[in-house]
């Protein structure tokens, strides 16, 4: 930074009673002496000041608003960046996986949490807390509590989506298409146990006794 003219260092002082006079809240005090310091146009600063902060005495900044440090090197973030966020530039912070938010004061669970999911941050690390009838990552599988057997899949909240031939709330209830006789129970699809004295596919045929 080289020396300033006349001219500029006029309009410096001015431009600096006037921040100075937002943060006295117009005190009465004489100008300049208020403010506290002395502005030295001829002033060094190395290393420099930084985002648009002026040097008023020799390796003294005066940091523009939102920034701050010897050398106005550090953007600040009001409120403060929580979680262990990063103030990238005024009002602007970078979250850590995780947070999210304006300040990262949210939780945030990557992909979202499905169904009524709620992402709360569990030791540090954010998670998805499932209404009881879902379960997951994300809260995306469903919770059929009744069981689905004989490879059935659970769709929704305790309703099982059951293969081919099988019926029922868990599909547990065989198909057979061809009922099963005299008394004969269908135990898996198109398969009858029969009562005896009776056999044959649908139960129909009686053994012979001897
Ligand atoms: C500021 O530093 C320069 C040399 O870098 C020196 O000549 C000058 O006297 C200093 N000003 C004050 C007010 O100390």
């Amino acid at each position: 930074m080289g020396s300033f003219g006349h001219g500029s260092a006029v309009f410096l002082v001015a431009s600096l009673v006037t921040l100075v006079g937002v943060c006295y809240g117009g005190s009465d005090a004489p100008r300049g002496v208020a403010m506290g310091f002395v502005f030295d146009p001829k002033a060094k600063c190395d290393p420099p000041c930084e985002h648009a902060g002026i040097c008023i005495r020799n390796n003294t900044c005066f940091c523009s608003k939102g920034y701050e440090g010897e050398t106005c090197k550090y953007a600040n973030c009001y409120p403060k960046c929580k979680n262990g966020g990063i103030c990238l530039r005024p009002g602007k912070c970078r979250c850590p996986p995780g947070y999210g938010g304006r300040y990262c004061h949210k939780v945030t669970c990557d992909g979202g949490c499905w169904n009524g999911g709620e992402c709360t941050a569990v030791n540090g690390v954010a998670k998805c807390i499932c209404p009881s009838s879902w379960t997951g990552s994300k809260c995306q599988e469903a919770l059929c509590p009744q069981g689905c057997r004989n490879g059935g899949i659970c769709v929704a909240p305790g309703i099982c989506s059951c293969p081919e031939g099988w019926l029922g709330g868990a599909c547990h209830t065989a198909v057979c298409t061809q009922p099963c006789l005299n008394g004969g129970k269908c135990i898996s699809p198109n398969k009858c146990r029969c009562r005896p004295p009776f056999s044959g596919p649908h139960c129909e045929e009686r053994k012979k006794s001897h």
